[in-house]
């Protein structure tokens, strides 16, 4: 690298902040919106902690117009949001809904006015239930339509938007909705699950093609992992089996038909792809098709990785692996910090992975943040996350990995799911009773960042 100040990012490096349309939007059942399969688990009680729910959120839907400048006060070059499938196409197949279509369409122009450059994403856990209604994710033919919905709002939004990202986090999608059952659709089918994982990997190659279809100038189409480096909890031989495992059963997995067009070959020989064979027995027709592969490794233009942390694990007979609590490392209110796992990760996916576009589509922390007297909000150890992971991809950089761009998530305090709204990941505060937003320290500090293309100096 020419420039030799290790604080400063490669010229045109994006800098932005993401959310997600069920996470903020609100006004859930209006202008013709139809319920996801969030919807109905959020309105199922025992699925989230809190007993709350997405219907209101920040409501961006309504405040979309303050939002924006709340980014534009930020400095933000990009805004990575997620478009609701069920404004879209509210069935999930069939008729399309021009009022969802409007609201997408005055967020990119507003954003584009703004200097700042849209980074919509397709997908984020929030199926129609009409579709859940007849398998989800498991039915092959979700596949297809999602793809059908790509183009609809390619259509629309591509004489204006580059830069697509098909899922969020396909991993998330089919182990927690299907195997966990911390999300939607809360199953617990592991034959569900390796069905899901491949037909979300099918809608994303069918997507990235509709796009390119729809498209009227030349696309940047990503998609959004969540990857976590694996570590072991001792440097026993049987520990290092453990993170082997781990690594393919959560990065690998999805990483590989992606980008080498295959499923991990020691992960088709463990137990969970004879899980797999025998779901296909059961079968008509099987799992994976011809050309499945060529379609889910359709070349793209950048990849994202959303880190948080990383996993140590020990290796357990029968289940081979389970992630241990490092002793002595500092936690948030939900995992370890582990800023180094950034810097690993980046530069393992570079090591064995041929491509030259990474982005890290996510990176944050939830913080118990309070309003204090003086009005503002002093989220110090927001800051000091955000500071030690930058400084971490920065060495990446400098290591030779082409990050092209870093995202926080997240725009605004939001739903984070089975947590309801207590945990808070926001460069704004929003009070969920009144709505009220406030740019909180790191948001401002960020703003410094964006402006001096690096790490401002510490102090
Ligand atoms: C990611 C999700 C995002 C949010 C953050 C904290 O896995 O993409 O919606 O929940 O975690």
């Amino acid at each position: 690298m020419a420039n030799d100040d290790t604080r400063s990012f490669p010229p045109n490096f994006v800098w932005g902040a993401a959310t997600s349309a069920y996470q903020i939007e609100g006004a859930w059942n209006e202008d013709g919106r139809r319920p996801s399969i969030w919807d109905t688990f959020v309105h199922r009680p025992g699925h989230v902690r809190t007993g709350e729910t997405g219907d209101t959120a920040a409501d961006h839907y309504h405040r979309l117009a303050e939002d924006l400048e709340l980014m534009s006060a930020i400095g933000l070059k990009a805004y990575r949001f997620s478009v609701a499938w069920t404004r879209i196409v509210p069935e999930g197949t069939g008729a399309v809904n021009p009022a969802g279509l409007d609201f997408y369409d005055r967020l990119v122009d507003g954003l584009l006015a703004k200097g700042i450059t849209p980074y919509p994403t397709l997908f984020h856990y929030d199926l129609p239930q009409p579709l859940q209604d007849k398998g989800g994710w498991p039915n092959r033919d979700t596949a297809k339509h999602f793809g059908d919905y790509a183009r609809v709002v390619g259509e629309r939004l591509g004489d204006r938007v580059d830069h697509w990202i098909t899922h969020n986090e396909p991993w998330v999608t089919a182990f927690l909705g299907h195997l966990s059952g911390e999300h939607a659709p809360g199953k617990h089918n592991p034959f569900a699950t390796v069905a899901a994982t491949h037909h979300v990997l099918l809608s994303h190659g069918y997507a990235v093609q509709a796009l390119r279809a729809a498209a009227r100038r030349p696309l940047q189409v990503g998609i959004a992992l969540n990857l976590s480096p694996a570590y072991p909890a001792t440097n026993s031989p049987n520990d290092l089996k453990a993170v082997q495992f781990t690594d393919g059963f959560i990065n690998r997995i999805i990483l590989d038909p992606l980008l080498k067009g295959r499923y991990p070959e020691d992960f088709t020989n463990g137990w969970l792809w004879r899980l797999l064979e025998r779901g296909l027995s059961r079968k008509p027709r099987s799992l994976i098709q011809a050309d499945d592969f060529k379609v889910i490794s359709t070349p793209l233009e950048w990849i994202g990785a959303n880190y948080y942390s990383r996993g140590v694990v020990r290796y357990l007979p029968v289940i081979k692996s389970m992630q241990v609590r490092p002793r002595g490392s500092e936690y948030s209110e939900m995992w370890e910090i582990y800023p180094p796992g950034i810097f690993d990760l980046l530069t393992r996916l570079h090591k064995d992975y041929d491509h030259s576009n990474w982005v890290v589509s996510e990176n944050g922390v939830p913080v118990h943040d309070e309003v204090a007297a003086d009005g503002g909000v002093h989220d110090v150890q927001r800051i000091r996350y955000l500071q030690t992971h930058i400084a971490e991809v920065r060495r990446a950089i400098a290591a030779g990995v082409p990050v092209t761009g870093y995202f926080v998530w997240s725009l605004l305090d939001n739903f984070e799911w089975i947590y309801g709204y207590s945990k808070r990941f926001g460069l704004v505060y929003v009070n969920f009773e009144s709505k009220q937003r406030i740019l909180k320290d790191s948001g401002k500090w960020f703003g410094q960042v964006i402006r001096a293309n690096g790490l401002p100096p510490e102090g």
